[in-house]
């Protein structure tokens, strides 16, 4: 290549809105984006970004960050205007703001049951619910919602927060269903367990050593995952080299839904 031949990112121009911006897996792919060619606009409860959001704002000079609470339809329906008028559009949509939370029914207090399901599935619907009438007028757009695992399969204690994820894959394939014809994809990415704050404040809690040394041997790669693989994921997911992919929900766990492990690997001589 001449020096003088620039990089083409693979979202080159694209205008991205990604919700949960400031830390974990949105400010990954916010960074990721911006490293693509993006301009990226970011909605966080959060008044400040990460480390990642500010690297992705040097990369992306005209990025956008408002705070915004993702169950506030009225607000995020003003930035979602203001993106419009600053960037232009608004091409690719990341869902990423998210809360964990859950425990035995009997034990979940109903109000806590609403707040995981408000952000999560609610705070899902409502940017789709604001930014699709953008996309249909453009004739083009691409969603992209971070469920989890957790929405394609039970856990123990998972309750609120596994029916919050379950609610998101399932809205996602029925979105893809109605918007298909109007060239709008919509996908899910289901992140196995990745080392981000909400990690680190679920599993940084006391005499949870023994159960989290089983859960990360429970991906068949033996580790848990990182932000940035998950931001790899959702790159794809938002080019042209994903064209004929919608209405999929993708595990990027390391193996974790692959199936159980009874130790036969070991015993071939494969650990
Ligand atoms: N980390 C994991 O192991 C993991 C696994 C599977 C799925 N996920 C999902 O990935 C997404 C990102 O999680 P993360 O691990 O990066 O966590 P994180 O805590 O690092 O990031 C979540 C972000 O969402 C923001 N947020 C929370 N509530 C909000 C609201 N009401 N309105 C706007 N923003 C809000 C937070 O301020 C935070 O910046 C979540 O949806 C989470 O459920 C995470």
């Amino acid at each position: 290549m001449h020096a003088e031949e620039q990089h083409v990112g693979r979202l080159q121009g694209k205008v991205a809105l990604i919700t949960g911006a400031a830390s974990g897996i949105g400010s990954a792919c916010a960074l990721r984006f911006a490293e693509e060619g993006a301009l990226v606009a970011g909605i966080d409860v959060s008044e400040e970004g990460d480390e990642r959001w500010k690297k992705a704002c040097e990369l992306a000079p005209k990025s956008w960050f408002a705070v915004a609470d993702v169950r506030d339809g009225a607000r995020i329906a003003e930035v979602v205007g203001e993106v419009c008028s600053h960037l232009g559009g608004v091409d690719v949509l990341v869902n990423s703001a998210g809360t964990a939370g859950g425990g035995a029914v009997h034990d979940v207090a109903p109000e806590e049951f609403d707040r995981v399901i408000g952000i999560n599935l609610t705070g899902t619907f409502l940017p789709c619910h604001h930014v699709l009438p953008v996309m249909l007028e453009q004739g083009s757009g691409n969603i992209i919602n971070i469920a989890s695992i957790e929405g394609l399969q039970g856990a123990e204690g998972g309750s609120a927060y596994n029916a919050s994820k379950g609610g998101v894959v399932l809205l996602t394939r029925c979105m893809a269903m109605d918007y298909a014809r109007k060239g709008i994809r919509v996908n899910a990415i289901c992140p196995g367990f990745i080392e981000t704050p909400m990690f680190d404040a679920v599993w940084g809690m006391e005499g949870l050593e023994e159960l989290k040394d089983r859960v990360r041997n429970a991906h068949q790669l033996g580790r848990f995952g990182k932000p940035e693989e998950i931001a790899n994921a959702a790159v794809f997911l938002a080019c042209e080299e994903s064209s004929f992919i919608t209405g999929h929900a993708l595990p990027v766990d390391g193996g974790f839904t692959a199936g159980q492990r009874f130790g036969f690997a070991k015993m071939m001589g494969l650990e």
